[in-house]
């Protein structure tokens, strides 16, 4: 006989009102693809992906209970307006079609302002700013509160009349329901605030105002951050007794738990995985209710040791299903190893630009464009050379194989993942090389060749064994420029490929940014502090590690910060000389001399492109894709070679 994978992930769920298929649940997302506060066919069919690998329930990314918590953009659906009515119908629908529970999150942002300015004036329980945006917010009367209470119980019965089997508030991650439950953001004297149990008075208003309007049958459930890991903040054991309470009184059917505020609550890569686990062990015991745990399960062996541990009664997650929405199905049919990894960096996913995407999933976010779904079999196939085993060339031949053509790789050295490889050696890196395996493993199960070790320096072998190249020969890194050339100056790219230098007598180092403000200079600074070096950063940019995503920043500049890391902004390095480096301000002409022993440049990358100038004359049909174009992220690179690949 053989056993189901994953018995417990797999297995029913039923408790009180809630009953589902199966203990996986889809945490809120928003996409951002959102039209005016109404969700957008492209939502609509991001989602249905995701239903189609049969979660037990998905949540709903936060939806706006009010209008003094919309934003100017309209990026978040909104709950309160008739005329989003007919889509989230049509949302919750294309769901439901899949056999999975709809829920959606209702949230009032209070003194947040996430990612740009609210139509009214932000509001909170006390006038404290948050350390993210620029206002103080207005002080909520008690008139104030009782209609926001009112239009929580009234977006919560909008989502019911569209077809949603519950609604879960957002009290989680330093929202408005948060910021009444912490004492670092509620300071009031009055009926809500003073002592934990008037902290919980809004919440518990809210929640009877929701069960009155949606009566005994429809889903309650909420969110909470089992630790706000801020100053003065809710704690595990605060958060145990919030739930406690909320069992007693039988308002809530499920709680939904994961640790951090707005900032801190994608936990990037660096993070341990499951981090919340034990925190959800503990309110799990403290309450009886049922509990979700999510934040960085990225496998189904996480999922199921988690539920094995009795950590929690369901298991959620976001990033595993934007990254591979088939991520259940290939669970439940015994091929966890070909699920598309998440590599935890946020880049894609946490930089709306303008919406969601995916570093190592290109079809996210583009459901509906042609060269993205289902892939459809060519019917001419074809001989394709792909020249380049980086992620891009990787993806690639992936692609172009699964539509039936015959594909063989070529990589000049001996080993897959380009320059990945390298940044993979990386602290905190190592889980960049699954998404190396992932498509390694792809390309052997559609039986595409790949000749290592083989260097391609003109088209002739090409043009006459295959129809059509693929070059995707990647970068390399500039070397140190001239004028700075000297014994302790080095490139980035020389700590990636040697690893960082052991410090001798003087371990202060000097680490130049070019503006790029980017992994390739931070991962290196990691490298550099955990090898010893006492570091200074100097960029040209006004801000530090600007194009890193704020959750992952943040932790990256907490750990730079615990090994004593400096900073200059506006700085530039102008000469090397025996007394050290000489910085200057790029505004003011200021200069500045620091003696180190180590001076390391961010030089950025220049592309491999001359293999191009053999095939741009033979006529043979060739495209080039990601670096070699020009050097950006693997991103670029993963979304070019599969929007080519769909198409040749
Ligand atoms: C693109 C994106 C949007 C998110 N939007 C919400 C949201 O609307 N509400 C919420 O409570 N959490 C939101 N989250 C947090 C997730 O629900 C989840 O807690 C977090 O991503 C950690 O889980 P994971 O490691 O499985 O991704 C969002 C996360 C991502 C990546
Ligand atoms: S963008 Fe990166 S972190 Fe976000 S889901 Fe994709 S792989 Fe994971």
């Amino acid at each position: 006989m053989t056993t189901l994978p994953y018995p417990r992930l797999l297995e029913p769920f039923e408790s009180g009102r809630l009953k589902l298929a199966n203990r996986l649940v889809v945490l809120p997302h928003g996409t951002s693809m959102v039209r005016d506060g109404n969700i957008t066919e492209e939502d609509i069919a991001y989602f249905e992906a995701r239903a189609r690998s049969r979660p037990g329930m998905i949540v709903m990314g936060a939806i706006i209970v009010h209008p003094t918590s919309s934003l100017r953009g309209h990026h978040l659906v909104e709950a309160y307006r008739t005329q989003g009515f007919e889509m989230l119908q049509r949302r919750a629908d294309a769901i439901h079609a899949h056999g999975v529970k709809v829920v959606g999150q209702l949230v009032h942002l209070g003194r947040e302002m996430i990612g740009g300015e609210l139509n009214y004036a932000p509001s909170a329980p006390s006038a404290i700013r948050s350390p993210r945006d620029p206002f103080v917010p207005h002080e909520l009367s008690q008139r104030e509160i009782a209609t926001l209470v009112q239009a929580f119980a009234e977006s919560a019965a909008n989502l019911q009349s569209t077809g949603h089997d519950g609604a879960e508030i957002h009290g989680a991650h330093g929202y408005l329901v948060a910021q009444f439950l912490s004492p670092a953001t509620n300071e009031r004297t009055d009926a809500y605030g003073g002592t934990p149990e008037k902290r919980m008075r809004f919440l518990l208003e809210v929640l009877d105002a929701m069960r009155q309007r949606c009566g005994d049958e429809f889903v309650l459930g909420l969110r909470l951050s089992a630790d706000e890991e801020i100053a003065d903040g809710m704690g595990i054991q605060d958060t145990a007794r919030v739930a406690r309470e909320l069992a007693r009184l039988g308002h809530v059917d499920y709680l939904s738990l994961t640790l951090g505020t707005r900032g801190s609550y994608v936990k990037d890569v660096s993070s341990p995985l499951a981090p919340a686990a034990r925190a959800a062990h503990i309110i799990r015991d403290a309450c009886g209710l049922p509990i979700i745990v999510g934040q960085r399960i990225t496998t189904p062996d996480v999922a199921e040791r988690l539920l094995a541990n009795g950590d929690a009664d369901l298991v959620g997650v976001a990033r595993a299903v934007i990254t591979d929405p088939d991520w259940l199905t290939k669970a439940a049919h015994g091929h966890a190893d070909r699920i598309r990894p998440c590599i935890g960096l946020n880049q894609d996913c946490r930089a709306f630009s303008p919406h969601l995407h995916c570093a190592t999933n290109p079809a996210t976010g583009r459901e509906l464009l042609p060269e993205f779904g289902a892939n459809r079999p060519t019917a001419t196939p074809r001989r394709v050379a792909v020249i380049g085993g980086g992620p891009g060339g990787l993806e690639a031949a992936r692609v172009a194989a699964l539509r039936g053509h015959k594909v063989t790789v070529f990589e000049a050295s001996d080993g897959l993942g380009g320059q990945f490889l390298y940044a993979s050696a990386l602290p905190h890196r190592k889980e960049l090389r699954n998404f190396i395996d992932y498509l390694r493993g792809e390309l052997r199960h559609h039986r595409v060749g790949v000749e290592m070790r083989t260097r391609i320096d003109d088209v002739s072998p090409i043009k006459s064994a295959f129809d059509v190249a693929i070059l995707a020969t990647g970068a390399v890194a500039r070397p140190v420029p001239e004028e700075f050339a000297a014994e302790r100056v080095i490139s980035w790219f020389d700590v990636l490929a040697n690893g960082a230098p052991a410090p001798q007598d003087n371990n202060r180092a000097v680490l130049v940014d070019d503006g790029s403000a980017f992994w390739w200079t931070y991962g290196v600074a990691e490298a550099l502090v955990e090898a010893g070096w006492q570091l200074l950063i100097a960029t040209p940019s006004a801000a530090i590690a600007q194009h890193i995503p704020a959750e992952s920043a943040n932790a990256l500049l907490a750990r730079l910060g615990r090994a004593g890391t400096e900073y200059r902004v506006l700085t530039t390095l102008y000469e090397v000389a025996s007394d050290g480096a000489h910085l200057m301000n790029v505004t003011s002409g200021e200069e500045f001399v620091l003696d180190c022993g180590l001076v390391v440049l961010q030089t950025g990358r220049a592309p491999l492109a001359t293999l191009a100038e053999s095939f741009e004359p033979s006529g043979m049909e060739y495209h080039m894709i990601g670096d070699c174009v020009t050097p950006r992220r693997m991103s670029h690179a993963v979304f070019e070679a599969h929007r080519l690949a769909s198409t040749i």
